[in-house]
C-alpha cells in the first residue's frame, strides 16, 4: 500500500482556524480550541514518556523515571507573563512567544537518569529539539537544578497535523524536592525574600546537589 506522505504544520501556520493577529480574549472560543491543542500535545508526550519508564521497567528491570507530572498553563499566568515581558496580545505572539504553555516534568531517582531520558527523548521520532538548558551541569544562580528542554510535538488533527510547543523539566527527586519548596518561597514572590534566606536555599541546593552525587554512588 502506498503510504501518504503526512504533511506537519507549525501551529503559528494553521490556516482557517483562527486570525492569528487578534487580541487574545480568554472568554472565546478561539482561546479554548488553543489550550486543547496544547492540551493534545501533553497527551502525547506523557504516552510516549510513560512508555519509556515502563519499557525499562519490564525489559530492563530499571526505574529510570519515578513519575511524571504535567500542567497546562494557567490564562492568567499566560497574561500575565506576556504582560511583563511587554509583549502585545495576541493569538500569535502567546503561540510564538510563550514556549511553556503545555509543561511537562520528568522525576527520575539519579543525576545519571537525567542525560539518559535527554537522550531518549531526542531521539523519539517526530520530536523536535528547539532549546536546551542545562542547569544541571550549570545550576542558577538561585541554586536551581533541572535539565529543560523546550520541544515541538507533532499532533494529529481530523483535518491537520501539526507542531506544537512544550516545555520539557528533567530533575532528580531530591532536586524536585528542592525546587517546589522553593517555587513557593521565592520564585514568584509577592514580596523579595531576603539576602540571608537566599544564601541558605543555595546551601540548601549544594547539600541536594552533594546528596544526587552520593546517591549515585552508592547505586
Ligand atoms: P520563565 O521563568 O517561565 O519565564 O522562563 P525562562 O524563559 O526564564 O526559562 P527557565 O528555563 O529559566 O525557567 C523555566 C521554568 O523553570 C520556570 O517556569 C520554573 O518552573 C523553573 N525555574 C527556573 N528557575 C527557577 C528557580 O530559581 N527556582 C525554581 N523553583 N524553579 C525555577
Ligand atoms: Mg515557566
Amino acid at each position: 500500500m502506498k503510504q501518504k506522505k503526512t504533511r506537519v504544520d507549525d501551529l503559528i501556520k494553521v490556516e482557517n482556524f483562527i486570525d492569528y493577529n487578534q487580541t487574545l480574549k480568554v472568554e472565546d472560543k478561539t482561546f479554548k480550541k488553543l489550550m486543547f491543542i496544547y492540551s493534545i500535545a501533553i497527551r502525547e508526550l506523557e504516552t510516549k514518556i510513560g512508555i519509556l519508564k515502563d519499557e525499562f521497567k519490564i525489559f530492563y528491570n530499571y526505574d529510570l523515571i519515578d513519575h511524571v507530572n504535567t500542567r497546562i498553563k494557567s490564562a492568567e499566568s499566560i497574561i500575565h507573563k506576556m504582560k511583563t515581558r511587554k509583549i502585545q496580545l495576541t493569538y500569535k505572539n502567546m503561540i510564538e512567544d510563550i514556549n511553556d504553555i503545555a509543561g511537562i516534568r520528568i522525576v527520575c531517582p539519579l543525576k545519571k537518569d537525567i542525560f539518559s531520558i535527554k537522550n531518549l527523548i531526542e531521539k523519539i521520532p517526530g520530536i523536535n529539539v528547539l532549546k536546551e538548558k542545562d542547569y544541571v551541569t550549570h545550576p542558577k544562580k538561585s541554586g536551581y537544578s533541572s535539565y529543560h528542554l523546550i520541544v515541538e510535538v507533532p499532533i494529529t488533527l481530523s483535518r491537520q497535523n501539526i507542531y506544537v510547543k512544550a516545555e520539557i523539566q528533567i530533575r532528580t527527586i531530591a532536586m524536585d524536592f528542592w525546587a517546589s519548596l522553593e517555587h513557593k518561597v521565592k520564585y514568584k514572590p509577592e514580596e523579595e525574600i531576603g539576602k540571608k534566606a537566599s544564601k541558605e536555599w543555595i546551601n540548601c541546593a549544594k547539600m541536594i546537589n552533594k546528596l544526587d552525587n552520593k546517591m549515585m554512588l552508592l547505586n
